[in-house]
């Protein structure tokens, strides 16, 4: 049933491009509209929110991060993703204006559910992010955007992600849709582009060779480092979480403005960072900013390993090892930079013999709070 791979977490990276399609499949049409209407929240009801909060646990909770920064700038609804544990204990202020996102590729994580049922509670209205059908989460929900990764069995979430990134930005760009924004050109631009980053996905996957020589490489190594901005500040958190995950190591993620506020004092002689970049256009500011610290953390010892667009020949002499990735737009950009993180971590327990499918410690769905 791994049909030829030596873990599900392997065949379930390959099944991603898949996975994507799948997800957008019959949600977009020839024109570039978004038909969401299995969403059954009125467009009325959708113009009224003025304010979104995501709630999710583990990986969701990073697909969660990055939807904030897209919800907000499609839409300008003020957005906050909040970890499902956190949530009902501080009271948080909502109304029947408010929209939770309750990320979950179970649906049954407990945290995640307690989360929605005190939103719900206050009169929120709740849309589930969900990839299992019939699941508790969707069935206690307002409305549910199923995610189409098909099962996923590794503890590890990989195509789930990506087909949380998917289904975040589906919601994103319907609200702007709905709404109507100043950014009207840009969100039919962007529907049409994510209509086609599977293709990129699929290119990413091809080229992972190096990726994988790199992560044995590094097997002795007890701590590993990941910075990103912007939208890769989470690819980071996720790189970060895969590699406790699976390999068992110390590994941290930091936006990269803050290294210089603290994680930079833990740069030392060969420690490896590896580092999100993001999209050399449209964002030269931030671009120019990692750059520079790219060089710091060089300076100080540091194996970097940058993940780059693919044409961005800045980073090239400050890069020990360079990952390619397809120039994409800015926030789609996790789509494609996520995945070699996902084969680093895989390739990188493996070589310590780890078994990935079933980490130590870890479950698939955790239904205790
Ligand atoms: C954790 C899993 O316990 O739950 C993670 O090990 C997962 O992989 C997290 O991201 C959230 O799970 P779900 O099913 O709510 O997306």
């Amino acid at each position: 049933e791994k049909g030829g791979y030596a873990s599900f977490m392997l065949k379930e990276i390959a099944e991603q491009p898949k996975a994507v399609t799948d997800t957008l499949l019959g949600r977009i049409d020839p024109e570039g509209t978004l038909h969401l209407d299995e969403v059954r929240i009125t467009r009325g009801e959708l113009r009224e929110v003025d304010k979104v909060v995501i709630v999710a646990c583990g990986t969701a909770y990073h697909a969660g991060m990055i939807a904030k920064y897209a919800i907000e700038h499609w839409t300008r609804i003020p957005c906050e993703t909040e970890l499902a544990s956190e949530f009902r204990y501080r009271d948080p202020i909502l109304d029947p204006h408010t929209l939770v996102v309750a990320i979950s590729q179970s649906g049954e994580t407990m945290d995640t559910l307690m989360a929605l049922r005190h939103a719900r509670e206050q009169g929120a209205k709740v849309l589930a992010i969900c990839n299992t059908n019939g699941s508790t989460i969707p069935r206690e929900s307002d409305a549910v955007l199923y995610t189409h990764a098909g099962p996923e069995v590794a503890v590890a979430s990989t195509k789930a992600f990506l087909t949380q990134l998917v289904a975040c930005y589906l919601v994103a760009l319907y609200l702007g849709q709905v709404r109507g924004t100043k950014w009207g050109d840009e969100i039919r631009t962007v529907i049409r582009q994510l209509s086609e980053i599977s293709g990129s996905v699929e290119r990413v996957l091809e080229t992972m060779e190096p990726v994988r020589e790199l992560a044995r490489s590094l097997a002795s190594h007890d701590t590993v480092l990941f910075l990103g901005r912007h939208v890769g500040f989470p690819v980071a958190l996720e790189g970060a979480l895969k590699l406790k995950e699976l390999a068992y190591m110390h590994a941290e993620g930091f936006a990269a403005g803050e290294l210089k506020h603290g994680p930079i004092a833990l740069i030392e002689d060969g420690v490896p960072v590896v580092v999100v970049v993001p999209s050399p256009a449209g964002r030269s500011v931030l671009h120019g900013k990692i750059v520079s610290n790219i060089q710091e953390i060089r300076a100080r010892g540091a194996r970097t390993v940058v993940i780059a667009e693919e044409g961005d020949e800045e980073v090239v002499p400050y890069a020990d090892h360079l990952i390619r990735i397809p120039a994409t737009p800015t926030l789609l950009q996790p789509l494609v930079a996520t995945v070699p993180l996902q084969v680093f971590a895989c390739e990188l327990a493996t070589a310590r013999g780890n078994e990935v499918d079933q980490p130590r410690n870890l479950a698939k769905s955790v239904t205790v709070e």
